[in-house]
């Protein structure tokens, strides 16, 4: 695929995911508006919406059709929402204390630390309050969707799986977990094991990136812990491969591209991959963690060009 013609395509379904992602928000109304329009901020002010896409384009990839698209979009949104919560909180000032974030200034920068703590738990709950909707569409008793669409009983299965798999990769043995070695390496004396940083990386951001691709099979139809299996190891290496790449932008990167304030690992005297590898190695890591994922991927024997360049083209990645 050329160049030309990827970025084309990445921006035509940035956009698709953009609407999806909108269709679900909150309404800013009542006692609770606030909290809304903190949440809808912290959503519509950018971001590359990669774990939504990752869902999609996997979904495509393991043979998910475009009539059953509707309930995976639930999903999609889900993810997001979620995604966007750990970066609210990751942002108040008792974890990383930064400022900017997708090109703005931060939730709680805006909002005030009270409503960012908020907002970032209303997103959570928002996301699964959301992610149920799957449900009501396929076995839902509201008329509406029946006159339209019909969605066979056995996708209550798949989507179970679905949404089993978004609550543990969110949860104390996903993200949370992993932001919570991340805190706590911070205040520890001499340098992080290689294994304790790989903990940190495959918590805090791989397994989002795993759930996105899980999620996207499991609706698709995959259900064999097998085959799961292979779509989670291949999501592994592309998580890691992404933190590694956050964690050298945070020192080579460009502010303005990137949105958020560069050299705040720094400023929060944080080991990452690159003060324990070195920039050289940690770009080598990338590339090979990446290539390795997509020999993972080819022997699930799908197709999807556009997934396979997307995950080549995080590895240049610049924001
Ligand atoms: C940033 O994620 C936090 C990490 C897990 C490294 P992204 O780089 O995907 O952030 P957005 O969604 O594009 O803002
Ligand atoms: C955050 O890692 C991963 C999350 C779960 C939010 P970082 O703290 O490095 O992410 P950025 O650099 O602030 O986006
Ligand atoms: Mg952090
Ligand atoms: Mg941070
Ligand atoms: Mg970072």
């Amino acid at each position: 695929m050329e160049a030309q013609e990827f970025n084309e395509i990445l921006q035509e379904k940035t956009k698709k995911i953009d609407r999806i992602i909108q269709s679900f928000l909150p309404e800013e109304k009542g006692y609770q508006k606030t909290v809304a329009e903190a949440m809808n901020y912290s959503i519509t002010v950018g971001g590359k919406r990669l774990r939504p896409m990752l869902m999609e384009e996997t979904f495509r990839y393991c043979g998910g059709i475009e009539e059953e698209l509707p309930l995976l979009e639930p999903f999609m949104a889900a993810i997001e929402f979620i995604h966007t919560y750990s970066l609210v909180h990751d942002d108040l000032p008792a974890m990383d204390n930064d400022e900017y974030r997708r090109g703005k200034k931060t939730t709680w920068r805006v909002y005030g630390e009270t409503m960012g703590i908020l907002a970032g738990d209303g997103l959570l709950n928002y996301a699964f309050e959301t992610a149920l909707q799957a449900f009501e569409l396929c076995c839902g008793t509201d008329r509406e969707y029946y006159t339209t669409v019909s969605y066979p009983q056995y996708n209550v299965q798949q989507l179970s799986k679905a949404m089993a798999i978004l609550a543990r990769k969110a949860g104390i043995y996903g993200m949370i977990g992993g932001q919570t070695a991340d805190i706590e390496a911070e205040r520890q004396e001499g340098i992080l094991g290689k294994e304790q940083l790989l903990f940190i990386h495959e918590h805090k951001t791989a397994a989002l990136i795993q759930a996105a691709m899980m999620i996207g099979a499991a609706v698709a139809g995959v259900t064999e812990e097998e085959r799961l299996g292979q779509i989670e190891k291949c999501a592994y290496n592309i998580g890691i491969a992404f933190q590694i790449q956050d964690d050298i932008l945070d020192v080579v990167g460009d502010s303005e591209e990137l949105g958020k304030t560069v050299g705040s690992d720094a400023q929060n005297h944080k080991q990452t991959y690159v003060t324990i590898n070195g920039l050289e190695q940690s770009r080598r890591d990338v590339k090979d963690l990446t290539e390795e994922a997509i020999v993972i991927l080819d022997s699930f024997g799908g197709e999807n060009a556009f997934l396979k360049e997307l995950l080549l083209s995080l590895v240049h990645r610049r924001k």
